[in-house]
């Protein structure tokens, strides 16, 4: 049997990770700028981790949610109490789109509606109604397009009022910041006005923070920079350091039906183990703390890398000494923008990346993610350091 060939793949197979480091069958050593897209938070292989999972795999690996768990209840204390949501109750599944599809469907049984209103350039996942709620009709078949959806433009307040005063609508979905998109960050004003509208029009506000949760953007979860408190968060890729989880943090305002969710996998104690390792290295090691600050250290070299040359500073002037006019090939591919919080960052170009992001992999033996054509992606474990950085600028510097 073959494998179905769905993945464009780069010609690397890892077999071994630690920190933010890679090593590949030849034994090349890489640079994990993308944390198998945001996955890694803690970094690969932390000892912590490995012995809580290795050691729970020898006591106890699954049964099903018919028992006590009370690695469950761990593990809701200290998401609720890292969160700062420590009256919120937690539905533990197994992905991101599981966790948006169970999110979706707790809103639209407490209003009663089955209208949804999604975001321009949204990406929510794949199953049913989280691929219905995610901007594009081609990863949506026939069999997905009967939800009702209505997609309003990021940032538009009159557009979601205007749907909203129609009386039908189940719930809001929106990311932190948008990944898939482009790095998109909601602005923080348009958040507090969502917020507003959505609990006067009694309509639950989802957060899906799969990607920007976790402390990635320098809070624990991307919203809070606007200082707004959802009635559903969904989680999941860097909570449990590549074990197969997903979660819905839910306001005290939802009631528990017995039956109304459910799941078999979700909740095992293995992924348990897993995620409270991974809840319990973010806080010992600041990890929320150290992606700020690296974050912003990683974003000002990108950009004093972009100021080198006037086409590409977006209006600062060249550093003295650098000329801007010399024939060498840097003027085939500039950096036009970077925007993002934390370790959430996107690194817009003047033109298709893809060579650049080759050059970066087997070159400089650095894993970078993309967005689109012309944006480099960077979600790296949240235990980069400013070291690491600057391996990074120096590789990008020399590859452009
Ligand atoms: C914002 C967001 N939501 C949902 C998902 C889907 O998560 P999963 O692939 O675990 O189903 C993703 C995955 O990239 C995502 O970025």
């Amino acid at each position: 049997m073959e494998l179905f060939d769905v993945y464009s793949l780069f010609d690397v197979t890892p077999v071994r990770a630690k920190g933010t480091r890679i090593w590949d069958d030849k034994g090349v050593e890489y640079l994990d700028l993308y944390g198998g897209h945001a996955v890694i938070s803690v970094g690969h292989c932390h000892p912590k981790y490995v012995a809580a999972v290795s050691d729970q795999l020898g006591k106890i690996g699954f049964y099903s949610n018919s028992i006590h768990n009370p690695l469950q209840e761990e593990l809701a204390r200290k998401i609720g109490e890292l969160s700062g949501y420590p009256e919120y109750s937690l539905f533990l599944c197994n992905s991101g789109a599981e966790a948006n599809e169970n999110a979706l469907k707790l809103a639209s049984f407490h209003t009663g509606e089955r209208r949804v209103i999604a975001f321009k350039g949204a990406f929510h996942g794949r199953t049913s109604g989280a691929v219905a709620v995610t901007d594009n009709p081609k990863i949506r078949a026939p069999f997905n397009s009967w939800h009702e959806v209505t997609f309003v433009p990021m940032n538009d307040i009159a557009s979601v009022r205007e749907e909203l005063s129609k009386g039908d609508i189940a719930g809001v979905i929106i990311e932190g910041i948008q990944g898939v998109g482009g790095i998109i960050i909601p602005d923080d004003d348009f958040m507090r006005e969502l917020r507003s509208a959505t609990k006067e029009a009694g309509v639950p506000l989802i957060l899906d923070e799969v990607q920007s949760g976790c402390g990635r953007t320098g809070k624990y979860f991307a919203h809070q920079w606007a200082g707004i408190r959802p009635d559903l968060i969904t989680m999941a890729k860097g909570m449990a350091g590549g074990f197969p989880i997903g979660a819905v943090l839910i306001s005290p305002e939802f009631e528990p039906v017995k039956g109304m969710l459910g799941t078999t996998f979700g909740g095992n104690h293995l992924a348990m183990a897993a995620a409270i390792a991974v809840a319990d290295i973010i806080k010992d090691e600041n990890l929320v703390q150290n992606a700020y600050e690296v974050g912003e250290y990683l974003k000002s070299r990108l950009l004093s890398l972009a100021s080198t040359c006037p086409s590409s500073a977006k209006g600062a002037l060249p550093p003295p000494g650098v000329d801007c006019n010399s024939d060498d090939d840097r003027s085939t591919i500039e950096i036009k923008e970077v925007r993002g919080r934390g370790l959430m960052i996107g690194v817009e170009f003047s033109g298709p990346i893809a060579e650049l992001r080759r050059k970066l992999l087997f070159d400089k033996h650095i894993f970078t993610g993309v967005s689109g054509k012309n944006m480099i992606r960077l979600l790296a474990p949240l235990t980069l350091t400013k070291d690491d950085v600057d391996i990074f600028i120096k590789a990008l510097e020399e590859v452009l």
